[in-house]
């Protein structure tokens, strides 16, 4: 691919700070990252970047969950063999929250075990080497954004991952 992605081992760092942006600037970083691979694999990615509110970001680890809903769509576009492979990534915001919304349209999430993907070590993928790692600390690290939050929905023709986040300068008292 011949950009590097810091690995999750990274979010263990000690001493890492949280720095002011907007969700939307994290987008652009995690298309740069995939574009050549998203091309290579015929998937059209589209971005609508709405939200300007700024929050406190983990940066590193907030790209990188990006990277791994997007990346799990992609599997799910070659497991199901999906042609036109769309991809869309939208933000905008709420009154005290920016949101974003991953989607995608390689089928969705069976009912039977939408409950569980983010669990611990959950996943269809063992064969091809999935840990079943992505979803839940994708999560944990979206609630250590002031208790953010992470979930899904199946929409028409595919899945849809939403990520809330409260801005900066609502912070609670500490
Ligand atoms: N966009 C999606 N469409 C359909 N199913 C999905 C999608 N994203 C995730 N899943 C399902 O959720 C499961 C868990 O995802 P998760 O990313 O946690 O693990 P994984 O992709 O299997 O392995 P890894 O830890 O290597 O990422 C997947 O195995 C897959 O079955
Ligand atoms: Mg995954």
């Amino acid at each position: 691919m011949g950009k590097i992605i810091s690995n999750f081992s990274d979010f263990y760092r000690p001493n890492k700070q949280q720095e002011e942006d907007t969700l939307s600037e994290s987008a652009f970083q995690a298309y740069w990252l995939l574009e050549e691979s998203l091309l290579s694999q015929n998937i059209d990615l589209h971005l609508e970047l709405g939200s300007k509110n700024r929050v406190m970001l983990f940066k590193n680890e907030f790209v990188q969950v990006l990277v791994n809903i997007i990346n799990n769509a992609r599997e799910q576009f070659e497991e199901k063999g999906i042609v036109d492979a769309q991809i869309s990534i939208k933000s905008y915001d709420m009154q005290n929250i920016a949101v974003m919304e991953i989607s995608d349209n390689a089928g969705g999430i069976d009912e039977e075990i939408v409950d569980k993907i983010f669990d611990p070590y959950f996943s269809t993928k063992f064969d091809k080497n999935g840990t079943g790692l992505g979803l839940h600390m994708s999560k944990n690290i979206i609630k250590q954004h002031k208790g953010g939050k992470l979930y899904v929905e199946n929409i028409q023709g595919g899945a849809k991952f939403n990520i809330e986040i409260g801005i900066s300068g609502e912070e609670d008292e500490k």
